[in-house]
């Protein structure tokens, strides 16, 4: 076999082999500022420590969280791709730990405006994400504002975060009851998995996830996982102060060994091999569309 025809073989193998898709999970609160920023960035860059490439596309329309603890202005965002014509590839911003991110900007809001046709382009665009990462994580903002619901519906994998206060555990559980009601919501494509944050120990985060598990499966019949629990840790409040995330400043603290535990489950653990990746282009055309886009 000539040079030129073994790499016909290549091209044609990487032609006919289905591309592998990105494992997209959705980072997600029912009340604010409970922890769901320093989830997100902590977990990837365990991922990366483990491996895997990573991207966090950061959903949240209000404050620009994910960038002020990246202690990096990004030049562009989503509505580049949209207006300026940009390839997603020159939004991605890389940080620290060679984490990719992607700040949303006003890009989400501006998605549901489009035409169809020009819709599809874009999510092309997007798709391209898949081939560039392993794992892609979503910071929304708290809540059960619409764009929140939305994004939740279309993902396969969801984190919840939430803290033993007793208005973050009320949340989250209104939190879950909206998404439950939405028309698109299917539950039995979707794994929720509980985070418990700002724990004094262990006990009191298994508790926290005892209570909501009893109150949603009781009303919601819906089914929860627990991941774990990330300890109240002043050393996470001292990195978020100096624009680090806790993982890459102080790896050696007690809530870095915390994120440290729980992506290795979210990785190793018990059902990772069934867990759908369902890629970048499933989920915004669940987002933008509610179908499946072909
Ligand atoms: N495990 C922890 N130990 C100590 N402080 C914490 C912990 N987790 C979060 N915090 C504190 O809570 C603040 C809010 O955290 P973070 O920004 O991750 O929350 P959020 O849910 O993303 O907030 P928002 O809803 O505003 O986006 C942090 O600045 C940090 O000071
Ligand atoms: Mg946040």
């Amino acid at each position: 076999m000539d040079q030129a025809e073994k790499l016909r073989n290549i091209i044609k193998a990487n032609q006919t082999q289905p591309k592998p898709l990105a494992r997209v999970i959705t980072v997600t609160s029912g009340k604010g500022g409970v922890g769901k920023s320093n989830t997100a960035i902590n977990l990837a860059i365990e991922f990366k420590k483990m491996g895997k490439r990573v991207i966090i596309l950061d959903a949240d329309f209000g404050l620009a969280n994910i960038e002020i603890m990246f202690g990096t202005v990004p030049k562009h965002n989503l509505s580049d791709v949209i207006y300026q014509g940009k390839n997603i590839k020159d939004v991605i911003t890389w940080g620290p730990g060679e984490i990719g991110f992607i700040s949303g900007g006003s890009g989400i809001a501006e998605l549901s405006n489009l035409s169809k046709d020009y819709l599809h382009y874009i999510i092309r665009n997007l798709a391209e994400l898949d081939t560039m990462a392993d794992v892609i994580i979503v910071d929304t903002g708290a809540g059960i504002a619409d764009t929140v619901l939305e994004f939740l519906v279309a993902s396969g994998e969801i984190l919840l975060v939430t803290t033993p206060e007793p208005t973050s555990i009320t949340d989250a559980y209104s939190l879950l009851k909206s998404l439950n009601g939405h028309s698109r919501f299917m539950a039995e494509n979707t794994q929720i998995k509980v985070i418990a944050n700002k724990v004094g120990t262990k006990e009191e985060g298994k508790n926290l996830y005892e209570k909501l598990s009893t109150v949603v499966n009781k009303y919601l019949k819906l089914p929860i996982e627990y991941l774990g629990s990330v300890p109240q840790d002043v050393q996470l409040s001292k990195a978020v102060m100096q624009q680090e995330p806790v993982c890459l400043a102080n790896p050696a603290a007690k809530s870095a060994k915390a994120y440290e535990e729980i992506a290795d489950i979210l990785v190793n653990g018990p059902g990772s091999e069934t867990v759908q990746k369902r890629g970048m282009t499933a989920f915004f055309s669940y987002f933008l569309t509610g179908k499946k886009f072909s």
